[in-house]
């Protein structure tokens, strides 16, 4: 009895604080491009990744997201490092703000083809976030609203976002939330 009205109580709670929030994906893919291997197709890992050192060395990542029907009116992609979580980062703070972008990509994403060739994926079609992550889990986004792809596939290809060394991988994670994911609001 005790117990039950503990539940209740707590499921009350969690209804609260989401008020508002339909959906939460998680990607179906993340694809690696390596800029050292431009040909070889990597195909969907647990791990993002984004990388840059002293200007080369690159490693972009596409992502996929399967967006369900449902009465979605705004849509956002989230970002969420927190500490503790499986993530690490890598680059020097005190030089600027470490950083990657968010682009949209045609969504034709194919994990047996992808690499970093130019021939080999997707094109890039526009902007969509800027994302500053810091070493406490700091995390502070520009941009990031998306159309909501109803009944479809969303991909975006993530990139850092300057020239200066840069890391960052992380494991998707739902618990706690880690990683990005894709938000539908009603
Ligand atoms: C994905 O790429 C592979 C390798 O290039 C190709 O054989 C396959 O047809 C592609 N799949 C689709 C759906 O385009």
């Amino acid at each position: 009895m005790h117990l039950n009205f503990i539940l209740a109580a707590a499921l009350v709670g969690v209804r609260t604080s989401l008020a508002g929030l339909i959906d939460r994906e998680f990607p179906h893919l993340i694809i690696p491009l390596h800029q050292d291997n431009p040909m070889y197709p990597y195909g969907t890992q647990y791990y993002g990744n984004i990388q840059i050192q002293d200007g080369a060395h690159q490693i972009w990542t596409e992502i996929s997201f399967d967006v369900p029907p449902n009465v979605a009116s705004s849509c956002n992609l989230a970002f969420a490092f927190p500490p503790g979580a499986p993530w690490t980062l890598s680059g020097d703070e005190s030089l600027g703000p470490l950083t990657f972008d968010v682009w949209y990509i045609s969504p034709a994403m194919n994990q047996s083809r992808d690499a970093w060739n130019q021939n080999t994926r997707p094109a890039v079609q526009s902007w969509v976030a800027n994302v500053q992550v810091g070493y406490d889990g700091f995390v502070q986004i520009i941009g990031g609203s998306v159309s909501c792809a109803k009944g479809q596939v969303a991909q975006f290809l993530l990139s850092p976002g300057s020239e200066r060394s840069f890391g960052l991988s992380w494991f998707e994670e739902a618990n706690p939330i880690n990683g990005i994911t894709y938000e539908m609001w009603d």
